[in-house]
């Protein structure tokens, strides 16, 4: 895509890429009923690793914190040294979709709002091979929150994610793909306005003053602007969803 630079420029100032917050992070590790005491986790997709963080602060574990952009790891790796952690985490720069991990290895597979880009699906069956037994896996995905959503949602989706699907249809996805699912609920708006979206309102802000005059970034910055809008209008409709489940087979 033309103009990427200016979408990291942007996504790099974030606190986070995603919606998300810590109180949910800590509330979907706590589902999880069992763990050995060096629990060895893989976070899928972390960018930035606010949860990468939470989850070395809740648990004894390892973490590979994995995702294709160096710039996102290179904070990251930058919290856990501030933090003390570093003998926690451990970056790995490559694509999701070229994992060569071993199978059976992980004890829990973590994604916040990364899964999807192996496909939600396809996503699944990559982590059920790369967990442990009775292992677990805990991940985010965007869904529609009613039956019937407003035409401009679902035309919106069509063309941005055709993957989305009620809540009740992605826990049948999981329940055929092998897994037992111990617990969902959905994330708060607020981890979508304080968390991600108001940031990003202020970058703009910024970013549009900084690239006046620079039609490429400058769209690039409106169509996050849209993004935003649209969801303050339809937040009703779609959400994300936390889904902590345990590889059954
Ligand atoms: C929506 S962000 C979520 C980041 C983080 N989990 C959070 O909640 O803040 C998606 C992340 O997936 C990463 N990503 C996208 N495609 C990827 C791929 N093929 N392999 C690894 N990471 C990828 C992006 O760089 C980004 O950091």
């Amino acid at each position: 895509m033309e103009g990427m630079e200016y979408f990291y420029e942007l996504f790099e100032a974030l606190p986070r890429c995603g919606p998300g917050d810590n109180k949910s992070t800590r509330r979907a590790f706590n589902t999880i009923p069992k763990l050995p005491k060096q629990p060895f986790i893989l976070d899928i997709g972390c960018g930035p690793g606010v949860q990468t963080i939470e989850l070395a602060k809740l648990s004894n574990s390892k973490i590979i914190a994995l995702d294709n952009h160096q710039a996102f790891l290179d904070k990251l790796m930058k919290k856990a040294k501030d933090e003390g952690l570093l003998d926690h985490i451990v970056s790995k720069n490559i694509s999701m979709l070229d994992m060569d991990f071993e199978e059976n290895t992980f004890d829990i597979i973590w994604s916040e709002g990364a899964l999807y880009f192996m496909g939600f699906q396809n996503g699944l069956r990559r982590c059920h091979q790369l967990l442990k037994r009775d292992a677990y896996l805990a991940v985010t995905e965007i869904v529609y929150l009613v039956p019937n959503p407003p035409t401009t949602v679902v035309e919106y989706f069509e063309k941005e994610y055709p993957d989305i699907k009620l809540v009740k249809d992605k826990i049948k996805l999981i329940q055929n793909e092998g897994f037992h699912l111990i617990s969902n609920f959905t994330l708060p708006k607020s981890s979508w306005l304080d968390s991600y979206y108001l940031p990003m309102e202020e970058e703009l802000c910024r970013l549009n003053k900084k690239y006046q005059g620079n039609e490429i970034a400058l769209g690039i910055f409106e169509e996050m602007k849209k993004e935003i809008n649209f969801y303050k209008k339809f937040s009703d409709f779609y959400g994300y969803e936390f889904f902590i489940m345990q590889r059954i087979n």
